[in-house]
């Protein structure tokens, strides 16, 4: 085991946090047998207790061992698309404590696809729960950087490169027959129902309307500047937008590919608003709206957005 693992395994065992990369974002991860390990993340996050964790987990028989149940439906998810951005939401057992679900009867589990996050879970042998290594409601760290800028010396970080996929797993919940998707991500509505599909189960998977906890709240993922949605220029000349707004903005134009720009979406956000500009101003094409493997990066933009000025 490398030094660094052995002194992040020593940290977490000593009851306190450490920030671990995942292929999405870094994780502000402690040990879930570890009330104090929980605090911590609370803490340095500045996170209210009503906003639950999720567990990060090995494998599927780890994460069988928290819920009331594993069902199918679950395993097929688990098998397709683990170790991966996915989280699966199910009725937890009693070894997952309210802290870390906020009172909730349900867990969220997600099974890393990152090889230091998978060595830092073999080898405390049971779950970690994380939650994005930020502070409460600003923008997701991608790098061991943005930790470092984000909680400076107070937290131990473990270096693992540059997120791949660059924003937050796609949330789903189970209950019974009934899949919804919870936040989205990388793996769509059409992936999952085509993993159900291949396994004989014919569910229409919907998307959760209201907020069932905080973290789905309006506004998230914001960085310092405030972020303007438009799609043409004239949309600047809005009556909405102050004067003061557009005295030194600075824009960014997306790429029309999907993967590319959920990669960069958050250093995006850190860099642009380093050097306070007035406000970031994002030039998006709505033809991707509808487009699913858009949806994940359409739900960051807008409730990262201060000013969302698109028609639709
Ligand atoms: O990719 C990810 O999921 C990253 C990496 C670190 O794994 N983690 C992450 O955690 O994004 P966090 O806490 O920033 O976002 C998890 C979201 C929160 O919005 C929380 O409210 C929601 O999941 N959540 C957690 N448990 C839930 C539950 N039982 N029911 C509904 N929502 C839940
Ligand atoms: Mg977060």
């Amino acid at each position: 085991m490398s030094n660094d693992l052995s002194k992040a395994c020593q940290i977490l065992k000593n009851g306190g946090a450490v920030a671990m990369p995942t292929e999405t974002v870094y994780g502000l991860a402690a040990s879930i047998e570890s009330e104090d390990g929980i605090h911590k993340i609370f803490s340095t996050k500045e996170r209210p207790f009503f906003d639950p964790l999720i567990v990060h987990v090995s494998d599927a028989e780890m994460a069988s061992n928290l819920v009331m149940s594993w069902p199918k439906i679950a395993d097929i998810l688990a098998k397709t698309f683990w170790p991966g951005p996915l989280t699966i939401i199910l009725k937890k057992n009693e070894k997952v404590s309210d802290l870390i679900t906020s009172g909730l009867d349900s867990v969220g589990l997600r099974c890393p696809n990152h090889p230091v996050a998978q060595e830092l879970i073999s080898k405390m042998g049971h779950g970690l729960a994380a939650p994005s290594a930020n502070k409460f409601t600003k923008t997701s760290p991608t790098s061991s950087a943005h930790v470092k800028d984000e909680f400076g010396s107070d937290v131990f970080v473990l270096e693992g490169g540059l997120c791949e996929i660059g924003i937050e797993s796609t949330i789903v919940g189970i209950d019974g027959d009934n899949v919804k998707i919870f936040r989205p991500g990388k793996i769509t509505k059409d992936d999952i129902e085509n993993a159900l599909k291949t396994h004989n189960y014919d569910i229409t998977v919907e998307y959760a309307k209201s907020p069932v906890a905080p973290g789905q709240l309006e506004h998230h993922y914001m960085p310092d500047a405030p972020i303007v949605l438009i799609e043409n220029d004239n949309q600047l000349q809005s009556s909405i937008l102050s004067k003061d707004l557009l005295r030194n903005p600075v824009h960014w134009t997306l790429s029309n590919n999907a993967a590319m720009v959920a990669r960069e979406l958050y250093a995006k956000f850190r860099d642009l608003s380093k050097d306070g500009p007035s406000a970031i101003i994002i030039h998006v094409d709505s033809k991707t709206l509808d487009d699913q493997s858009w949806h994940g990066i359409w739900n960051r933009l807008t409730k990262a957005a201060s000013f969302n000025l698109l028609s639709k």
